[in-house]
């Protein structure tokens, strides 16, 4: 029996027959012999139709096929240095599942707005694969690292009363006639879950009603937040790097077609040298933009051209540690050293990309933390039992948010995260 198989295994099958199941997104003929590039969501390749190798009715049949047409296929694999994947199938047999006409995407140069309009087709075309395909590595790397160095994956809720970002980005719903938001971090939830299991990660949808308009913004990301009971910040700086090295390793070793195809070299994902991420201080950072002439003025945050700028100077990622406390969140601890500042950093990306991860230690004293909350504005009843956690059993404890779809804005080189999820959300974009 010919044996059904995918196309990414067909390097396993040189020389023998096989049989498909495929789309064909564009073809090419040239009187006896058919060129059909072909996908089955594991990889993009060719399919060589000789009228010599195939019934009459098979090649009449081939002809008339358009994009997006489906059926299965019988052939023989061959290696094909040329092309990007490296082989193909030269085809004996094809039998149609549907031949439609009108796909709206083509190889012309659609606009954006006309992709993200067709995002439901656009997803089968290959930069939105490789993309897609690199996050699901990404994903299962990160869990795997998780698991490695001893973390549960613990889920926090979606609707909260919460707003541990500050209240400015909030999306409200009306719960029953109470006021509710969508989640814009787990964060608090994984501090629960910090003290009852030590160390937990959270992976969810996270929401801002962000009006930014850049290519870093969107107002539904994903968020990976890591919550370490008896950990200090230094050591929640090492668990950072230790992440994204696995991470981005992991990439490297799996996504090399997938790299390919988006044009990505790997060897901008591989420092040079050995070593740890350089750590600076705010500090040091905003003298290092005064020093090139920038206009920037301690206790402003940095702004997208900030960060590009420093991160520009790394050939890899950056950490900026201990920002002033008016500009970061309410739970954060107070650097003992210096109490203008939190104990915090922020991960800048190489190549301008600019933040991708936030974290820090928390506050884990009552009072102290019962008084930021005050000032914060906050109303202390909807925190009461993130307060009990400092009531019952405080220790030290540290954690940090990946934005996923930052992080991936950089691994593959994203003019715009909004390529980073199958279906953006941004202040202009609802559909599909
Ligand atoms: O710095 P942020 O706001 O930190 C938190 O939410 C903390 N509670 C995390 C923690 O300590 N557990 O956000 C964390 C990361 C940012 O570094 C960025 O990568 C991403 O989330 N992010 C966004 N990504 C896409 N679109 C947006 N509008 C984003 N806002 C933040």
């Amino acid at each position: 029996m010919t044996e059904l198989i995918s196309i990414k295994d067909a390097p396993k099958h040189v020389d023998e027959e096989v049989k498909m199941h495929v789309w064909m997104t564009d073809k090419r003929s040239s009187g006896k012999i058919m060129f059909l590039q072909l996908r089955d969501g594991t990889a993009f390749f060719q399919g060589v139709v000789l009228k010599k190798n195939v019934s009459e009715e098979v090649f009449e049949q081939a002809k008339k096929l358009h994009p997006e047409a489906s059926m299965y296929i019988t052939g023989t694999i061959h290696k094909d240095e040329r092309s990007q994947f490296g082989y193909e199938i030269q085809i004996s047999n094809i039998d149609v599942v549907t031949n439609t006409e009108g796909y709206p995407i083509g190889n012309k140069d659609h606009g954006i707005d006309f992709l993200l309009d067709h995002r439901h087709l656009w997803l089968r075309s290959k930069r939105p694969f490789a993309i897609m395909q690199i996050r699901n590595q990404a994903f299962k790397a990160i869990v795997d690292f998780f698991e490695q160095e001893g973390f549960i994956k613990f889920d926090a809720p979606i609707l909260m009363q919460s707003a541990p970002e500050g209240t400015t980005e909030l999306f409200h719903i009306d719960y029953f006639n109470t006021d509710a938001y969508l989640s814009q971090s787990g964060q608090l939830y994984a501090e629960v879950g910090a003290e009852a299991f030590g160390k937990v990660f959270t992976f969810g949808p996270t929401f801002r009603a962000e009006e930014s308009k850049t290519r870093r913004h969107l107002t539904e990301f994903w968020m990976m937040e890591p919550e370490m009971a008896w950990m200090h910040q230094d050591e929640s700086l090492d668990v950072q790097e230790r992440l994204l090295q696995f991470v981005t390793k992991r990439i490297l070793d799996n996504c090399e077609y997938e790299l390919k195809i988006l044009g990505r070299d790997p060897e901008k994902l591989r420092p040079t040298t050995e070593g740890h991420f350089p750590r600076i201080s705010y500090d040091d950072a905003v003298k290092m933009l005064q020093d090139a002439g920038r206009d920037f003025k301690w206790g402003d945050d940095f702004g997208a051209p900030d960060e590009a700028y420093i991160s520009e100077q790394y050939d890899r990622p950056v950490f900026i540690m201990n920002y002033p406390t008016a500009i970061k969140p309410f739970y954060m601890k107070k650097n003992p050293d210096n109490p203008k500042e939190y104990l915090c950093a922020d991960v800048l990306a190489p190549e301008g990309y600019g933040e991708i991860i936030g974290g820090s230690e928390r506050e884990s004293d009552y009072e102290t933390l019962k008084k930021q909350i005050e000032e914060a504005g906050l109303n202390e009843k909807d925190y009461e039992w993130y307060l009990d956690l400092r009531k019952y059993g405080s220790v030290p404890h540290s954690g940090f948010g990946i934005g996923f779809e930052r992080y991936l804005g950089w691994i593959c080189k994203l003019d715009h995260i909004r390529e980073a999820v199958p279906f953006p959300r941004m202040i202009n974009r609802l559909q599909p």
